[in-house]
């Protein structure tokens, strides 16, 4: 993995060190409240419905054993709220009927990020000086500037991969960080970088969707979107670019922010999104990007063109590790020592198939870590699991993990022969659940547990459905499944996207969902990125599982052999759902009525 320079290192302490002061000032009331805000938000630090929340950065979701100890000691040593402030949560939260407060944890986070919900921010500057240790920081996790750029889980090690994506990934992270002119855009500005067929990082979602591919000449460049995201109006990415050199993608990211930089709407935040600038200005937005291109080009020379000494350089550091010291095993021994073993542990089959993907060499596997169980938020990873995952790390994928997008974690480099005793190890730490891509892998946001925008809670929600569907049969006969639950429209949890959504909403100061269905992240699973669609009103949260129990059942009902769930949704429509999720709001309220 990508290992940072000195020169990076110097950087991200000198980054904490500037902090410790601005805290130290704003505690000794020298700087005020309002001065004191955007600085601690320009290192990740926000403040929600009862504690601050830090958002930590991981770029790429790539993220080491080591930066996972210093997670692990932060979520022990640093998470976990003031008496007084844990007392107002827990009230708030009986008035609410359930408790889901988790603390002492760290939160993986769909942009591949981690996110802390207690720590005091008089403790902020500690854990910036612990993170900074291990080259981690909260830098462009916040506010209106160019966020971490996304990509692939499976990036390097995927086998339907054209082009590896992260050293890309890494030359604009360097580029972007701290840049003035991206620093004060109309709003958040979030890219993902792709290089197989294959949309598995939501690229359509995000302002800025990079798809690498070949030419006909086997020249390497992107296919480029723009104009992607959720929020209260979803809209999917449109192709501006059919095919731009690689060595350009600096040049042209330029173009694209300069003009949304100068006609973004600043004026009103809910239409402040590039998305909505595309939208409104359609081929004169990329008129003006292309024109704008053509000058940073000819006039200017081309001043971020990328020199193949550089990408060569920054390559380099993303060469796959020293294999493990075990014996080779011919590819062909393999499957059959793997076949021996699922037909003797059905257990161990079953997670094979599920969580286990192909690799590019022959001797590895990348393997899913599920962080989708009955007891903790979808995401979340304790501070003794933190502990443990990266002790897996070490002995089992050469110290390097993944944060996917789907909220868990993935280790890249696990040799064929390791398999089933990684398995044995990640099952007794609860890690192990064969439910990647079914009902209970969902993703969900904080909610208003934590948040202080929700207009309801998605963990309890979450928590019910998963306790509903443990039984691996029945999971694996509902079949592959994005659920997806955000606690209000800012969309977080992707409910967009979600073949089943459930958006918290706000009537008379309640807590109500909304069900759509049939959206879709862009994956092959999926089909082409679209918004789902509302089934009906809304529902209380006692009757949010039933309703999606019977939109199951009725699923099941209709289905076609083999047929996945959104392929039903989209033969069939939305009408026969409606009708049986509106017959749970009738029997629920014929039960209250008598
Ligand atoms: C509790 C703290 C959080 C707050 C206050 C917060 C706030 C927001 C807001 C206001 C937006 C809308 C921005 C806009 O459309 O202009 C947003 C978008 C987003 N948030 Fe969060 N968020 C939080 C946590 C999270 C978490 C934990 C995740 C991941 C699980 C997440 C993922 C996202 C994503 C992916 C979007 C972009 C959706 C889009 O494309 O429009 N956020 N967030
Ligand atoms: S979707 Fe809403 S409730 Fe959920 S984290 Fe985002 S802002 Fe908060």
């Amino acid at each position: 993995m990508y290992q940072y320079t000195d020169f990076d290192q110097q950087f991200v302490q000198l980054r904490a060190d500037q902090f410790r002061d601005q805290l130290n000032r704003w505690q000794a009331g020298k700087l005020s409240e309002d001065d004191f805000r955007p600085l601690r938000l320009q290192n990740g630090w926000y403040v929600q419905r009862y504690a601050p929340m830090l958002r930590v950065a991981v770029p790429y979701g790539e993220i080491a054993s080591r930066q996972l100890r210093v997670l692990a000691r932060i979520a022990r040593e640093y998470d976990a709220p003031e008496a007084a402030v844990f007392q107002e949560a827990m009230d708030g939260q009986s008035k609410l009927g359930t408790t889901f407060l988790p603390t002492h944890c760290a939160h993986f986070t769909t942009r591949t990020n981690v996110q802390f919900n207690w720590i005091p921010l008089s403790k902020s500057a500690d854990v910036m000086d612990l993170l900074a240790s291990v080259g981690m920081h909260g830098i462009q996790t916040s506010g209106n500037c160019i966020r971490n750029t996304t990509t692939d889980a499976l990036a390097g090690v995927a086998v339907d991969e054209f082009v590896d994506p992260r050293p890309y990934a890494e030359i604009i992270r360097q580029w972007t960080t701290l840049h003035p002119e991206f620093a004060f855009l109309p709003r958040k500005f979030k890219i993902a970088i792709i290089g197989t067929a294959e949309d598995r990082a939501a690229s359509a979602w995000h302002d800025v969707g990079l798809h690498l591919l070949k030419n006909s000449a086997g020249e390497v460049g992107f296919k480029v979107f723009v104009g992607g995201g959720m929020g209260r109006t979803p809209v999917v990415s449109t192709a501006i670019r059919q095919f731009l050199p690689w060595n350009q993608v600096m040049n042209y990211i330029e173009a694209i922010v300069r003009v949304y930089n100068e006609h973004g709407r600043r004026d009103n935040k809910y239409k402040a999104r590039i998305k909505i600038l595309v939208k409104s200005e359609g081929q004169k937005y990329i008129d003006d990007v292309e024109e704008e291109f053509r000058q940073i080009v000819e006039i200017d020379g081309g001043p971020h063109t990328i020199p193949q000494a550089e990408l060569d350089r920054v390559k380099a550091c993303f060469v796959a590790p020293a294999l493990p010291d075990v014996p080779d095993v011919a590819p062909a021994a393999l499957v059959q020592q793997l076949q021996a073993l699922r037909a003797e542990h059905p257990a161990f089959g079953r997670w094979l198939a599920r969580n286990v993907h192909a690799h590019q060499n022959e001797q590895l596997r990348a393997v899913t870590l599920s962080f989708k169980r009955v007891g903790q938020a979808p995401g979340d990873a304790t501070a003794d699991q933190l502990d443990a995952l990266a002790a897996l790390v070490d002995r089992y994928s050469a110290g390097e993990a993944r944060v996917t997008h789907d909220q868990n974690v993935l280790l890249p480099w696990v040799h064929g022969s390791q398999l089933f005793a990684l398995w044995q190890e990640a099952k007794a730490l609860g890690l192990a659940s064969a439910n990647v891509q079914l009902l209970t892998d969902m993703i969900a946001c904080p909610g208003g547990d934590f948040c202080a925008l929700a207009n309801a809670r998605s963990l309890p929600i979450a928590e019910v459905i998963t306790q509903r569907y443990q039984d691996l049969d029945e999971l694996d006969d509902i079949g592959d499944i994005d659920l997806h639950i955000s606690g209000c429209i800012n969309s977080c949890g992707h409910h967009h996207s979600g073949h089943i959504g459930i958006l918290g909403v706000d009537k008379d100061g309640k807590e109500w969902y909304q069900i759509t269905l049939g959206g879709s992240d862009g994956s092959a699973l999926s089909g082409p990125a679209v918004a789902g669609k509302v089934i009906g009103p809304s529902f209380s949260a006692a009757e949010v599982p039933d309703v999606i129990e019977v939109v199951l059942t009725t699923y099941r009902d209709l289905r076609q052999p083999r047929e996945h769930f959104v392929d039903t949704v989209r033969r069939v429509g939305l009408e026969p759902f409606k009708l049986a999720a509106n017959a749970v709001r009738t029997q629920a309220q014929a039960s209250v009525a008598a």
